[in-house]
């Protein structure tokens, strides 16, 4: 009783002493005190869950899974006109309740709710999931929720409440015309809590094309910022989404709510503690169907053979 009295006032007095807003490790200086990643745990205790995101997946441990089909995405391709916002911590654009997803093994149809952005700064890549150790510059999460509810608040107090699409950026020499509405708009909010309204596109322009949409990894994870909610169905895309050295670098110059860059906006890698991240592979489960039907027939002959 009085350990856990202690506990929690030591808890608090963490709380106070690190400043209760949560940051980035980026963040975090001497001038500048918040609550970074490491500690988290004390704004939301389910950011110290045994299922949290991002993780590091081993691509030898991975598993298979034959229901992992291809998605239906409705509605990616119609253009529509939405609010992108700083919101001191990344850059996030509303979307349109029209846009939905379903199949690839979902419980249900979830309907977009908003995408935002994850990178790191000139030099070093950001990714939030890191893929044998490998961080990518920059990842896209696509956050849908369960058609049923009003909200992301609603949606996370069901496990597979919220369903998010993740996608690994590459640079590439050339620059990715179809990024320009999206990173010419981020002039206009590098001050954080500004907005601005970003007109003619549709997801279509953001994401890979349909055909390199059904390899992809899935596990059970988290929100990947406070309060970190185990509520998550995630899917990160195995193909890369391609943007120049300069279409990239436009993201350094927002800023966080402190005033300083806007860099380095990914949480650190949390532990597996034994999840099986599945991957779907249309290739494979065809080979090993195939294989399983050659031995079956290759066995029963031997018996015949060997009976007979
Ligand atoms: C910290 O504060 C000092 C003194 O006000 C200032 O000179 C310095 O530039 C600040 N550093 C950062 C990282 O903000
Ligand atoms: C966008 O900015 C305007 C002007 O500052 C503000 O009135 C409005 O509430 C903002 N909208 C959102 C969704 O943040
Ligand atoms: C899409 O898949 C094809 C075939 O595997 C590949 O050649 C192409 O580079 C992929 N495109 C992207 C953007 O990954
Ligand atoms: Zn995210």
């Amino acid at each position: 009783m009085l350990l856990k009295a202690v506990l929690i006032l030591y808890a608090s007095f963490m709380e106070i002493a690190s400043g209760a807003e949560w940051c980035y490790q980026s963040q975090i200086t001497c001038n500048h005190t918040c609550t970074g990643p490491d500690t988290w745990g004390h704004i939301s205790s389910q950011c110290s869950g045994q299922s949290q995101s991002p993780i590091n997946i081993v691509t030898r441990k991975m598993l298979p899974d034959g229901r992992l089909t291809p998605f239906q995405f409705i509605g990616y391709q119609d253009t529509f006109h939405s609010i992108l916002i700083n919101n001191g911590h990344t850059v996030e654009l509303d979307l349109p309740s029209s846009i939905k997803i379903k199949g690839g093994n979902l419980a249900a149809t979830y309907k977009a709710v908003q995408l935002h952005l994850h990178w790191g700064k000139e030099g070093r890549l950001g990714s939030e999931h890191t893929i044998d150790g490998e961080r990518f510059p920059m990842e896209m999460h696509i956050v849908h929720i369960k058609q049923e509810y009003n909200s992301l608040t609603q949606a996370v107090t069901d496990s597979t409440g919220v369903a998010v699409l993740g996608f690994f950026f590459k640079e590439s020499p050339s620059a990715n015309k179809k990024y320009d509405p999206l990173i010419n708009a981020l002039m206009n909010i590098k001050q954080p809590s500004t907005n601005t309204t970003v007109t003619g596109v549709s997801l279509d322009m953001f994401v890979l094309p349909q055909e390199n949409m059904s390899k992809y990894l899935r596990y059970d994870g988290s929100l990947t910022t406070p309060n970190c909610n185990e509520a998550v169905v995630w899917t990160l895309f195995e193909d890369t989404v391609h943007l120049s050295r300069e279409q990239l670098a436009a993201f350094f110059q927002l800023k966080f709510s402190n005033g300083e860059k806007m860099v380095e906006t990914y949480r650190p890698v949390q532990p597996v503690n034994g999840r099986q991240v599945y991957y779907s592979n249309a290739h494979v489960a065809v080979v090993s169907t195939v294989l399983l039907m050659v031995s079956t027939l290759l066995s029963s002959a031997f018996t015949l053979d060997t009976t007979g």
